[in-house]
């Protein structure tokens, strides 16, 4: 069956990615919901935000809360990879970026959501600067992108020399409350040989704007209509004008 690429669709990334015919994808690059107002901490939990006022999630997504009980998000986010598995191809893989944060005095490192999949590495992306009021613990500078390989997944000549820690700037003037930067996910694209390339998280378009920068297909997905018209705009003025608007 062959699958209409270069298009955003608006739905359930699970509902739309059952409709996916198996092996169809080389590459996954996606950066879900991080259940972030489902936190111990004093702030993002209730809406008013606490110390982190000036966050953008303390509002939540547009049509996502960001709060669920913590082992159904796990469940959720596990079957989220178990599809994505499904519809990659053999030398595939999937980029899955994700947060670890301390919650009541304790690491929580997402292994429920990760465990027992091909992990094959983990890159660290810092990032400048970061927020931490809390006195238990040094100021968390850095989020995780889990490797996540099929048997005969390859890098593109050259890019293993990159290492696996990885420095850029987090999006300032992206209005979506949680942007990737582009030159993160143009540094992961470039580093494959991948054509068809699926985002089951899209926000503002990132994936698909990296994926055009470098000759690659893309699908897109994302529950929210706004997320999804911010995308369609962000793609349109890059193709029309060759610059990134925001
Ligand atoms: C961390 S953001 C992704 C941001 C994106 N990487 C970018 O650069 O703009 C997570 C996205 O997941 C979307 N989302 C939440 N629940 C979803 C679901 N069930 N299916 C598809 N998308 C969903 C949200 O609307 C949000 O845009």
């Amino acid at each position: 069956m062959e699958i209409a690429l270069n298009k955003l669709i608006l739905g359930d990334c699970l509902e739309e990615m059952r409709k996916l015919p198996s092996g169809s994808f080389d590459l996954v690059v996606t950066s879900p919901p991080y259940n972030l107002k489902n936190s111990t901490g004093n702030g993002m939990k209730d809406g008013r935000g606490g110390k982190w006022k000036n966050a953008e999630l303390v509002n939540g997504y547009s049509n996502h809360h960001d709060c669920m009980p913590h082992d159904e998000y796990s469940k959720w986010q596990r079957n989220c990879l178990l599809e994505m598995l499904r519809v990659l191809s053999e030398n595939g893989a999937i980029f899955y970026n994700h947060k670890w944060r301390v919650q009541n005095g304790l690491l929580q490192d997402r292994q429920d959501i990760v465990k027992g999949l091909p992990i094959r590495q983990i890159i660290i992306w810092k990032r400048k600067g970061g927020i931490n009021f809390n006195q238990g613990y040094f100021l968390p500078t850095y989020e995780v992108i889990y490797l996540i390989a099929k048997k005969n997944f390859k890098l593109a000549p050259k890019a293993n020399a990159f290492g696996d820690v990885w420095e850029f700037k987090q999006e300032m003037k992206n209005p979506h409350p949680a942007p990737y930067p582009v030159a993160l996910i143009n540094r992961i694209i470039s580093s494959t040989n991948a054509q068809r390339i699926l985002d089951p998280f899209i926000g503002s378009g990132t994936t698909a704007i990296a994926s055009i920068m470098n000759g690659r297909e893309y699908l897109g997905i994302d529950i929210s209509p706004e997320y999804i018209e911010m995308a369609e705009n962000r793609i349109k003025e890059f193709k029309k004008q060759g610059v990134i608007s925001f």
